[in-house]
């Protein structure tokens, strides 16, 4: 009997260890992660690096909280920050729900408005307002109590009729690919259509990046990739290589509209967490890894593209891949052979969220077993 609370639906795999793009179970078995640590390891795992800088992070000052100044925490701002002149300031936290919690609060009480609007097929996290915003209908029934009907507003994945976008609308929060819902790229021009609704009527545009930031869809914000200008942008999963961290970021202006004490938290902003922000951003910068995840993604799509009924979907190292199997049978297949993937909330929809160190050998394994295992 487990001691652990029982809310996760576990694989049967138990690690022992990860290494590169690889992980190895406490059986010895040694499995390529596609999946890439749940989108958390842009770098696979135990990369050198990071390790040693984890490692003198701690040794030089463990931990202290926003009580005061660290230089390390200026440091991994300004490196989230890099080329940016629209977004200019961050407020560091510890998950990406946390990171959306600040955002929408951030939004409401500098609109004075309480509805929030989001899409069909969006995920935000399972804390109140952002699982109130989360548009996935069999999240949102995990509410644990009702919330007023004034709190959100969804619309359809790819609708022309935006009106739900009124003045009574404090903030549009979106992903920017939904990936949970089954990695559907937005209709071109949809998002820009919605940030121009959003002026209009005087709310702020809130882009989800938790999953697609980080250099993930091979621009540093994902946002760039789509043509937006977003009030705000929420980080975590990939921020801090596996270091619990998140964060929300904004303009000048929104960060000057509240005063102390209205956002806070005691983790967040750790010299370990920013310490890792700083150290990841440095490395996938150097190493050209946002280009590389242009090309990892197109090397996927072609490897696939000869496969009946396959489409592939995304962009860069957030990869979805639906076929005529159901995606739990696709990734049990796959892992009989050595290969971890994930699954989405739509049903023939796998995801991959691999680390962008992904090598072509690699990518070309993963095609090869793949292939075989949708031709047979
Ligand atoms: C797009 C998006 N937003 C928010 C979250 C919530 O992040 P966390 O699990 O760190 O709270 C996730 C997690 O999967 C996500 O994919």
């Amino acid at each position: 009997m487990s001691a652990l609370f029982p809310v996760y639906p576990r694989l049967d795999l138990e690690l022992a260890s990860g290494h590169g793009a690889y992980v190895k179970t406490t059986s010895g078995r040694t499995i390529l992660d596609l999946y890439g640590g749940h989108a958390v390891t842009p770098l696979g795992h135990g990369h050198r690096e990071l390790a040693d800088a984890l490692n003198a992070a701690y040794r030089t000052l463990d931990f202290y909280s926003n009580s005061l100044h660290m230089p390390i925490q200026e440091q991994a701002a300004e490196a989230v920050l890099e080329g940016q002149s629209h977004l200019s300031r961050v407020h560091f936290v510890n998950s990406g729900t946390e990171a959306n919690e600040s955002a929408l609060h951030l939004a409401r009480r500098v609109t004075g408005r309480t509805t929030v609007v989001s899409l069909s097929n969006g995920f935000h996290g399972r804390t109140l307002a952002s699982l109130s915003a989360t548009g996935i209908q069999g999240y949102r029934d995990r509410l644990s109590v009702p919330v007023p009907e004034s709190w959100s507003r969804r619309i359809d994945f790819g609708s022309p009729d935006l009106s739900a976008i009124d003045e009574t609308v404090a903030a549009v929060i979106l992903e920017s690919v939904p990936s949970l819902g089954g990695v559907f790229m937005p209709p071109k021009g949809w998002y820009r259509e919605i940030a121009k609704r959003c002026e209009k009527v005087g709310a702020l545009l809130i882009v989800d990046e938790v999953q697609g930031g980080v250099g993930r869809l091979g621009t540093w914000f994902g946002h760039e990739l789509l043509g937006v200008q977003p009030d705000i942008v929420t980080l975590a999963k990939s921020l801090g290589s596996g270091f619990p961290v998140g964060a929300m970021v904004t303009t000048e202006a929104l960060a000057q509209a509240v005063g102390f004490g209205e956002l806070g938290t005691t983790f967040g902003g750790g010299p370990m967490a920013c310490t890792m922000v700083a150290k990841t951003a440095q490395i996938i910068r150097r190493d050209g890894l946002m280009e590389r995840n242009v090309e990892l993604f197109e090397r996927i799509r072609k490897g696939l593209s000869g496969l009946e009924g396959v489409t592939v979907r995304g962009a860069g190292a957030l990869i979805g891949v639906e076929t005529p199997m159901p995606a739990g049978e696709l990734r049990a297949a796959l892992l009989e052979r050595d290969i971890l993937i994930g699954v989405s909330g739509h049903g023939h929809t796998a995801r991959l969220l691999p680390p962008y160190i992904l090598t072509d050998e690699q990518i070309d394994h993963f095609v090869q077993v793949a292939g075989e295992v949708l031709d047979a």
